[in-house]
């Protein structure tokens, strides 16, 4: 069922039309493997989250092939303009702000006003993202919870039959995923591939470290990210006249998050329908039961931290 691609001219082209169409590609980065999808697809990178079985919407990287394409969706400042003329095509993942016009779904960044990018280091992941000549979101190509792949037998032993395909491109160099840093102050959220010290030498100056799971730039933590304005009310199937409902499956309610009961549907439209809401001026959001299996899960810990009592 997962296709299994040679790193070739027409290998890479297959992959290309399969991320066209939506579908899941695992390519070969210096890394890890990733898992990649169309980052401007709310319902491929839903996908992602299905096929890992993760049980959260962690923020995602977007992998460019150049420091050019990168200016198309971020800004840089001086600091990570120094970071990548050093270290890209590399294993670091700098967080920038995202720009306003960059297309780029909401479930890549989580909601958040930053996009973790990265340009890759390898010939095949850079064939892939020439070929297909747009910004790919790539987690590590794993179920959830277990170790990251660096050959392409590795992603076959965990997601073969759930994703469209792997590009088999040998084993990965470093093996180790991306370092991951915010730039604003320069502060090391993951370490990885590049170590701080190198990049400490390229800034002359000590990172902020900032790798504790609670860290506020770590959003699946937060709930203020993923709250729209209204109060949240969960598991309703009997709205008061005061509240806006948003449902699932077959209610009558003014937003349905999918109305045919689809959790990849319902995480793809979650983020987009909680701003709805917001613009709708909802003050009272009633919420309808939603399966605790699957995507399911991740989006009943979104909206769990959306209801949670808040400061104010
Ligand atoms: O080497 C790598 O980085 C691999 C290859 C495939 O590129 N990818 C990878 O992705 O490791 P993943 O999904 O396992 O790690 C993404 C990390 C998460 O820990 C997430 O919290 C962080 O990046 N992240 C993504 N966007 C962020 C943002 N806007 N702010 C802070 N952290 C962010
Ligand atoms: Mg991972």
């Amino acid at each position: 069922m997962t296709l299994r691609l040679s790193p070739d001219p027409a290998g890479l082209s297959q992959a290309a039309a399969l991320l066209r169409a939506g579908d899941l590609v695992a390519f070969p980065t210096e890394t890890v493997y990733g898992l990649g999808a169309d980052a401007r697809n709310d319902t491929a990178v839903a996908g992602i989250y299905a096929a890992k079985g993760r049980p959260s919407f962690n923020p995602l990287i977007a992998h460019v092939p150049d420091l050019q394409t990168a200016r198309r969706y971020v800004t840089f400042n001086d600091a990570a303009e120094r970071l990548a003329a050093a270290f890209w095509p590399g294993a670091l993942s700098l967080v920038l702000p995202l720009r306003a016009e960059a297309g780029i779904s909401k479930l890549v960044t989580a909601g958040l006003p930053t996009l973790a990018i990265r340009v890759p280091d390898h010939p095949v992941g850079q064939g892939l993202l020439a070929t297909f000549d747009g910004p790919v979101a790539a987690p590590s190509a794993n179920p959830s919870g277990r170790i990251s792949p660096t050959t392409a037998d590795h992603v076959f032993a965990g997601l073969d039959g759930r994703i469209g395909a792997v590009v088999d491109g040998g084993a990965c160099g470093v093996g180790l995923e991306s370092t991951i840093l915010a730039c604003d102050p320069p502060t090391l959220l993951r370490a990885g591939g590049i170590p701080a010290e190198a990049l400490e030498a390229c800034l002359g100056a000590s990172l902020a470290h900032d790798l504790t799971p609670q860290n506020p730039q770590a959003p699946g933590q937060l709930a203020s990210h993923y709250a729209p304005r209204g109060s949240v009310r969960l598991c309703v199937t009997d709205p008061t006249p005061e509240e806006t409902l948003l449902g699932f499956g077959a209610v009558d309610a003014p937003l349905n998050l999918s109305p045919s009961g689809d959790l990849i549907e319902a995480a793809a439209h979650l983020f987009d329908m909680l701003h709805q809401l917001d613009a709708m001026g909802a003050r009272h959001i009633a919420v309808s039961p939603i399966p605790d299996h699957g995507l399911g899960a991740a989006i009943n810990d979104r909206l769990r931290r959306a209801a949670a009592p808040r400061a104010t």
